[in-house]
């Protein structure tokens, strides 16, 4: 076992860590506030590489591996967790399950303008009545008597990116009766008629990450962007969320490594009863236990992505290691992220800081890309082979 970084992976990682903190972070707290979509950064960031930094160099990506993305997530969410969504979901979402499941002409069109920054991407699976029971989607998509088109009639929630994507993986049933297995993928252009856009929510954390409602409307989609075969949607809806779940842990260390750096800085300056905080023992258990939990947060996350990896040269799926690392991840924020709004007193409460934020930030990571609860069913299935 050897935890040494390569030099490519530790060149993304300085690369990520020094936009983030020059571009990001001076600007995170009014983004935030004004719950603008950082458009001009997120072009930034494309151009940098870090919006494809799995996708090989020929389809405008990065070609670096899973452990570089997880590293430069980790750096730009801990300067701002809504970068982190977008640049999750353009990346693990997005490009990824076109690189594993799409054809040639799909990878040079849709990955390229996502992967350059020129586009942004976005994944429509859940719908207002089907969230955790993903499988049991109304979205309806039938094929042309001439097999050249589907005409989709879809409606689509919790669309992250959903008001500045161009382009969207999008799933329909093409079999109703078939349930999981009658589902299929589709490559969507948000230019073309019988698409629109309905309602932007109004959300808690990651305010800067725009999420809205989509609709499709007798959408005509041909039959060269439908994304792998009929009925192996779910199939890819799923394994692409084996790949998103580690870019969510990822983006849940950013968020604690945060919380705790704050956290440990404070500690340090802060006096109270003509000491620093620091060198009182409960506040000496508190800045123990988070480094503890977002350290093991850490190595359960790289050990996911170096599975990914593997995966890519045996195809064993990796359900359990992306489950098991956003669990534990995002739970490990949530923990750290609270006990540092307790370490920071009045301050922690104060927008003043960043600590209400990363509070606010790390609640998401426990409910998307499948909740708690969802990765704990999903991680006792496997493990048990029962259901
Ligand atoms: N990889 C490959 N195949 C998979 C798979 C995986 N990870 N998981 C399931 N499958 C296959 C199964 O093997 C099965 O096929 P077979 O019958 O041939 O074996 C088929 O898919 C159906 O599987 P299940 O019976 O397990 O399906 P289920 O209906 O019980 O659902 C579930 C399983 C785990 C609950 C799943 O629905 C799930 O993960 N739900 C959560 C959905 C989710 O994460 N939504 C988040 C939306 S994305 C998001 O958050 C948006 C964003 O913008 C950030």
């Amino acid at each position: 076992m050897d935890f040494q970084l390569t030099e490519e992976q530790q060149m993304i990682q300085a690369a990520a860590k020094d936009f983030a903190e020059q571009q990001i972070a001076p600007v995170a707290a009014d983004f935030d506030a004004s719950g603008e979509f950082p458009l001009s950064n997120i072009q930034a960031m494309g151009e940098l590489g870090l919006m494809g930094i799995e996708v090989p160099e020929n389809y405008g990506g990065a070609g670096l591996d899973t452990i570089g993305y997880v590293l430069a997530m980790i750096e730009v969410s801990a300067a701002d967790a809504a970068h982190g969504t977008i640049m999750s979901v353009n990346n693990s979402l997005f490009c990824n399950g076109i690189l594993k499941y799409g054809t040639e002409e799909q990878k040079q069109k849709y990955v390229r303008a996502i992967a350059s920054g020129a586009e942004i991407g976005a994944y429509a699976l859940s719908e207002p009545q089907s969230g955790s029971d993903a499988s049991t989607m109304k979205s309806r998509a039938v094929l042309s008597d001439d097999g050249t088109h589907y005409t989709i009639n879809a409606r689509k929630s919790w669309i992250t990116s959903g008001p500045y994507a161009r382009y969207l993986v999008l799933f329909a049933s093409t079999n109703p009766e078939a349930g999981a297995k009658g589902i299929t993928a589709f490559l969507i252009d948000t230019e073309k008629e019988g698409f629109s856009r309905g309602k932007t929510e109004p959300k808690l954390g990651i305010r800067a990450s725009a999420t809205c409602e989509v609709e499709l409307s007798d959408y005509q989609c041909a039959i060269e962007d439908r994304l792998g075969e009929e009925g192996e949607g779910f199939k890819i809806a799923m394994s692409v969320l084996d790949a998103g779940r580690i870019g969510i842990a990822a983006q849940a260390v950013g968020i604690a490594q945060a919380a705790y750096q704050a956290s440990l800085t404070y500690a340090r300056d802060r006096k109270a009863f003509g000491q620093e905080i620091g060198s009182f023992q409960m506040i000496q258990q508190k800045l123990a236990d988070m480094k503890t939990k977002l350290e093991a947060a850490r190595l359960l996350t790289l050990r996911a992505a170096w599975a990914k990896m593997e995966s890519e040269k045996t195809g064993a799926r990796i359900t359990l290691d992306g489950s098991m690392a956003k669990l534990f991840a995002s739970e490990a924020a949530m923990w750290i992220a609270h006990q540092a709004v307790q370490l920071h007193g009045g301050m922690g409460y104060s927008k003043e800081m960043p600590i209400e934020r990363y509070f606010r930030d790390a609640k998401i990571t426990e409910i998307y890309e499948g909740t708690s609860e969802i990765q704990r069913m999903v991680i006792a299935r496997t493990e048990t082979g029962l259901r």
